[in-house]
């Protein structure tokens, strides 16, 4: 079997709700700070200094636990190398499916076995299963919380139980929508007991920063040099190394950001619910209902309209199930509306 990253058509108008992206743009405070960009800031390898202060006290950690990447994706692809890099053919990792592409596609990349354990009844996080399913082999368990596409949490004693149960091993728990959820496990006693346990974060989706691609890893300094190690030394470029610092000093922005997310879910709440459609709730920045066979249907259907949400029928547990991101109310009425229309 082959993974890989499914690309998914990017639609060049219309409304995007299909990838989770922050649907109001940047804060204005980043596009300032690009524009003082110089000519040789742009051709000097960045300096990274001041943006790892500015990780560190943004996510209350010290600038040794963290190893700032492009994106999440780059952190998810630095701790699959780290993993597997001894591996002598027999080393698995362990996925949680449904999931976030990246973890199967990066652990197979690298000769890694992908191990998938589904979801129990409900979406609910198997941790009897998965723990029976570590073995010595086992190089690398991922995680996802809040879940993506399900959006639900992961309960903190069944990360523990994990982290304890695969101490040999990396375990990569994906916290990219937990800015909706408003619970981390970034300066929980769980990160210092289990040094194999790291959590990745990304500033695409309550920071709005997805294009510019800033995310980052965060766990034991131990732990975290050894993917310092293997890291490309110069994978957060230059502009994302400026936008962050304004982005989480604008404060306000993202509390209104996060609050419109919150708002937009129950307003996806209300809505499926008035059209009888069945919907899970959602500790993220996007719903996953279920259409029955009409899934695919209704995705082309509103597309047709400009209106753009995953189809996600083909992951395990999700038949008939698509995706829409909750970002601004005033969106989320505009895809209620198509979303009633197309019915
Ligand atoms: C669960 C999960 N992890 C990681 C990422 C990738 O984040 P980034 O855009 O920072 O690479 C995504 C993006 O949608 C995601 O859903």
């Amino acid at each position: 079997m082959s993974y890989e990253y499914e690309r998914v058509a990017t639609p060049v108008s219309g409304l995007r709700l299909h990838l989770n992206e922050n649907t109001a743009g940047c804060s204005p405070a980043v596009i300032e700070a690009l524009r003082t960009l110089t000519r040789e800031q742009i051709a000097e390898y960045p300096d990274y200094e001041a943006v790892i202060e500015a990780t560190a006290a943004r996510l209350h950690t010290a600038a040794d636990s963290l190893l700032l990447t492009n994106g999440l994706d780059e952190g998810i692809l630095v701790a699959s190398m780290v993993a597997l890099r001894a591996n002598t053919g027999d080393g698995e990792g362990i996925v949680v499916v449904p999931a976030f592409d990246m973890y199967a596609a990066c652990t197979d990349a690298l000769g890694g076995r992908v191990i998938q354990v589904p979801l129990g009844d409900n979406f609910a996080f198997p941790v009897e299963r998965l723990i029976d399913a570590i073995t010595p082999s086992t190089r690398i368990v991922w995680l996802t919380d809040p879940n993506n596409p399900t959006g639900q949490s992961i309960p903190r004693e069944a990360i523990v139980g994990v982290a304890t149960a695969a101490s040999h091993a990396i375990v990569f728990v994906d916290e990219a929508y937990a800015d909706f959820r408003g619970r981390t496990l970034i300066g929980d006693s769980l990160l210092r007991q289990h040094a194999n346990v790291v959590v990745g974060r990304t500033f695409a989706k309550a920071y709005g920063l997805a294009g510019i691609r800033a995310g980052v890893v965060i766990g034991d300094p131990v732990t975290i040099a050894r993917l310092r190690r293997v890291a490309p030394p110069y994978g957060l470029n230059v502009c994302a190394a400026a936008a962050m610092p304004p982005a989480f000093r604008d404060r306000a922005y993202y509390d209104w950001y996060v609050d419109q997310v919150a708002q937009s879910r129950e307003v996806l709440y209300a809505g499926f619910e008035r059209l009888g459609v069945r919907y899970w709730k959602s500790d993220a920045n996007f719903v996953l209902a279920r259409f029955e066979g009409r899934g695919p249907a209704i995705a082309s259907a509103l597309a047709g309209r400009g209106v753009h949400v995953r189809d996600r029928s083909n992951d395990p547990g999700c038949e008939g199930c698509l995706r829409v991101t909750a970002g601004v109310v005033e969106h989320t009425r505009r895809f209620l509306a198509a979303l009633e229309a197309v019915l």
